[in-house]
């Protein structure tokens, strides 16, 4: 059960579905969906990959801990589909704990989501080496998602529709 008054944040490597669980989840909650990515798009003017290529990659996880912080400030009850490296910081994972949200985290065998997974667009990291960039953001990450996580849920072999069930339940 997702307590009515709480968060659901969904967290997890690019291509575990995220954004698209997301939608989903929103249309059944009749909740609003916010998108860290957006929110930072929407806020600076400028694509991901811009702020990635000019700015570089600490100026943007310094981005999305305030939309993440923000996000979870949202007095409405949100899903916020967090972007994949949102677990990097501590004071993210920090954020994530005391906020109360209920987090669900995606997970992906990263050799699945090499196929899944758009390049290009936002995500600038898996323009060279895709799989194995994936393989190491999993080594990295997986104990950082285990320890944010309310629940873990597969995505391995499941459609969009059973992954929301399968957190509905
Ligand atoms: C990133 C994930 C991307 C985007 C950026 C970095 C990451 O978001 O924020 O390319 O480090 O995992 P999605 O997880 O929504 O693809």
């Amino acid at each position: 059960m997702i307590p009515a008054d709480r968060h659901l944040v969904l967290v997890g490597l690019m291509g575990s579905g995220k954004s698209t669980v997301a939608r989903v989840l929103s249309e059944r909650l009749g909740r609003r969906v916010i998108d860290s990515d957006a929110v930072i798009e929407a806020r600076t003017g400028r694509t991901v990959r811009q702020i990635f290529e000019t700015d570089g990659e600490p100026a943007f996880r310094v981005l999305e801990t305030a939309a993440l912080v923000d996000a979870l400030a949202e007095p409405e009850p949100a899903v916020i589909a967090a972007a994949g490296g949102v677990v990097l910081r501590d004071e993210n994972r920090e954020a994530l704990k005391r906020s109360g949200a209920r987090v669900v985290w995606l997970a992906a065998d990263p050799a699945v989501l090499v196929d899944r997974v758009r390049a290009g667009g936002h995500r600038p990291a898996l323009d060279q080496d895709p799989a194995g960039t994936l393989r190491r953001m999993h080594e990295t990450r997986e104990p950082l998602y285990r320890e944010v996580a309310d629940l873990i849920v597969s995505v391995d072999g499941r459609s969009v529709g059973e992954v929301v069930e399968a957190i509905l339940r």
